[in-house]
C-alpha cells in the first residue's frame, strides 16, 4: 500500500472519536465493580464507531478468538468496506479492573496500520521489555538477566544502577526479578495493571522518572504498546510465552512457526502506524473523563509514526 492510501493524517483524527466513543461509553461504570460490563460498553461503543469508518479493516489484535469474543473478534471485518484495507488492533478498555475499582489510568486503546504489517498475535502471554528513545540498538535484551539489563541501561545513559527505575507489573510470578532489580540498585516502579500505559512511559523518562519496562503481560498490549513506541520513540522487544497446548495452538491459527522468536518494535509494527488512547479514569498518559451538566469531556493522547506527532486532544461532546 501506498503512503497516499493510508491517509493516516485523516484516519487518525478518525481513530480518536472511536477511543473517545469508547471511554464515554465506559462512564456509567466506573467504580461499579463489574468489569464485564464496563468492558462490553466500550466493545460495543468502538465497534459502533468502528464501523462508520470509509476502510477495510481488520481487527487483528482485539477481544479474543472468534468463538470467545462475539465482538471486535480478531479477524473480525470492520469499516464500511470503502476505503484502504487496515490492520486494527484495539483494547476497547484497557484496564477493566481499575475502572471496576475506579483506580488511576484506565485507558481505551486503538491503532491502524496499512493491511498486513501488524503482527497476529494470539492471546498469550509476552515477555516484555522496553526502553526510551536515543539509545543503540540492542543495547539491551531480552536474554540479558534483569541485573545485566540494568546494568547495560545504566551504562548506555551514563549514570549508576541506582538512578535506573524499572516499571513492572505487581505479579506473583514477576516477585524474583523484582527482587533481583532490587538487589542490583534499581528502583521499582509497581502498576497494578495497564502495561501499555506502562511501557509508554519509558518513551519520556525525563517526566515519567521510567526509564524501562519488565516483565511479561499479554501480547495483544504488547503489540499496541510497540505502535505506541513507534510514534512516541523507544525499543521494545517481546517473545511469547506457551502455558500449555492450547496456547500454542493459538500461535499455530495466527501464522506463527517460530515460537521462541524475539520480536523487535518494529517487527511488530512494520509499517506507519497511527494511535490512539482515551482516558476513561485519570492516569498518568491522559486525564480521565469529566462528566458536566450537559457535556463530557474526553482527553485523547493521538499519535503518528509517520511524522513523529504527538497531539493531544480534548473533547466536550454534549450529552444528549
Ligand atoms: P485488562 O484490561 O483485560 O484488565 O488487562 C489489564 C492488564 O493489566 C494488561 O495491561 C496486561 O497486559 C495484562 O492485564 C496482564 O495480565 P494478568 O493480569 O493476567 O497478569
Amino acid at each position: 500500500m501506498t503512503a497516499a492510501q493510508f491517509d493516516d493524517a485523516m484516519l487518525s483524527l478518525c481513530l480518536a472519536r472511536v477511543s473517545e466513543q469508547a471511554a464515554i461509553a465506559c462512564s456509567p461504570l466506573i467504580g461499579r465493580g463489574d468489569e464485564k460490563a464496563a468492558d462490553q460498553a466500550a466493545v460495543n461503543a468502538m465497534r459502533e464507531e468502528l464501523n462508520k469508518l470509509a476502510i477495510k479493516g481488520v481487527v487483528v489484535i482485539g477481544e479474543g478468538e472468534r468463538d470467545e469474543a462475539p465482538m471486535l473478534f480478531i479477524g473480525e471485518e470492520v469499516g464500511t468496506g470503502d476505503g484502504p484495507g487496515v490492520d486494527i488492533a484495539l483494547d476497547p478498555l484497557e484496564g477493566t479492573t481499575i475502572t471496576a475499582k475506579a483506580m488511576p489510568n484506565a485507558l481505551t486503546v486503538i491503532s491502524m496500520a496499512p493491511r498486513g504489517t501488524m503482527l497476529h498475535a494470539p492471546d498469550v502471554y509476552m515477555d516484555k521489555l522496553a526502553i526510551g528513545p536515543g539509545f543503540p540498538k540492542d543495547v539491551v535484551s531480552l536474554d540479558m538477566s534483569p541485573t545485566e539489563r540494568v546494568e547495560a541501561l545504566a551504562k548506555a545513559k551514563g549514570c549508576a544502577v541506582s538512578d535506573i527505575t524499572v516499571c513492572v507489573l505487581e505479579r506473583p510470578r514477576h516477585e524474583d526479578t523484582i527482587a533481583e532489580l532490587r538487589a542490583a540498585g534499581a528502583a521499582i516502579y509497581l502498576i497494578g495493571d495497564g502495561d501499555v500505559a506502562g511501557v509508554m512511559h519509558c518513551s519520556d523518562s525525563e517526566n515519567t522518572g521510567i526509564d524501562m519496562y519488565m516483565g511479561s503481560g499479554g501480547a495483544p498490549e504488547g503489540v499496541l504498546a510497540a505502535g505506541a513506541l513507534k510514534c512516541l520513540g523507544g525499543q521494545i522487544w517481546g517473545r511469547l510465552l506457551f502455558r500449555n497446548d492450547d496456547e500454542r495452538g493459538r500461535a499455530a491459527k495466527a501464522g506463527i512457526t517460530d515460537l521462541d522468536r524475539i520480536y523487535s518494535r518494529d517487527d511488530m509494527v512494520t509499517d506507519d502506524v497511527i494511535f490512539a488512547a482515551t482516558g476513561v479514569t485519570t492516569g498518568s498518559i491522559v486525564a480521565g473523563l469529566k462528566s458536566r451538566s450537559d457535556y463530557m469531556e474526553t482527553e485523547t493522547l493521538l499519535l503518528r509514526s509517520s511524522t513523529g506527532e504527538v497531539r493531544r486532544l480534548t473533547c466536550q461532546l454534549p450529552v444528549r
